[in-house]
């Protein structure tokens, strides 16, 4: 079982983390012009955003980092708790946005950062967690103990 290396952590993402995160979002896709105070306003409503179930609140919004012994962001991830009709009103968890820098590829970062949040997502009550992914990381996906469910498909302007 790995471990995150000495002085490393994982926490939920917070304000401060907005040029850690935007920097590493770069190695996934086009991150565009996201302004410091949008990333404050974003934040604020992940924070915000929870689903009420009983007497229980869970953030439905669960954006992480990983960060190094300076406090520099080298990972970054979410997962997003959907309350459905189906499994009896039952939770699932979609992991969405990851991504390590690429300074820190292939030590066990993205790993440890996709078992915490299916972990979380767990613990919540989701009873699956799925993403989607490009065919090349799909051996990636089967290290984090994942399999091919269905295919993906997208409808984009
Ligand atoms: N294909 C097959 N195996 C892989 C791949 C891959 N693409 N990437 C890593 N692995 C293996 C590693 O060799 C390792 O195996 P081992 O334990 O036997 O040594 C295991 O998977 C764990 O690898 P990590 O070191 O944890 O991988 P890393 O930290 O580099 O993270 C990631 C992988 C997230 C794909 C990273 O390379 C990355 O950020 N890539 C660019 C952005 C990206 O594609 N993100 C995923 C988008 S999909 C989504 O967001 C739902």
């Amino acid at each position: 079982m790995p471990a995150l290396p000495p002085g490393y952590s994982i926490r939920r993402l917070e304000a401060k983390d907005y040029e850690g995160v935007v920097e590493t979002l770069k190695v996934l896709t086009v991150v565009g012009d996201v302004t410091k105070s949008q990333f404050e306003e974003l934040v604020k409503y992940w924070n915000d955003t929870t689903l009420h179930i009983g007497v229980h609140s869970l953030p439905v919004y669960n954006p992480h980092v990983v960060v190094d012994e300076t406090g520099r962001v080298v990972a970054t991830g979410t997962v997003f708790i959907e309350r459905k009709i189906i499994r009896g009103c039952g939770l699932v968890g979609h992991v969405e946005d990851i991504a390590v820098a690429e300074d820190q590829q292939g030590t066990q970062l993205g790993l440890l950062l996709i078992q915490h949040l299916t972990k979380l997502a767990h613990d919540r009550g989701c009873y699956k967690v799925i993403l989607d992914c490009d065919q090349k990381n799909v051996g990636f996906y089967e290290k984090c103990g994942y399999r091919r469910c269905g295919v993906e498909m997208d409808h984009r302007l």
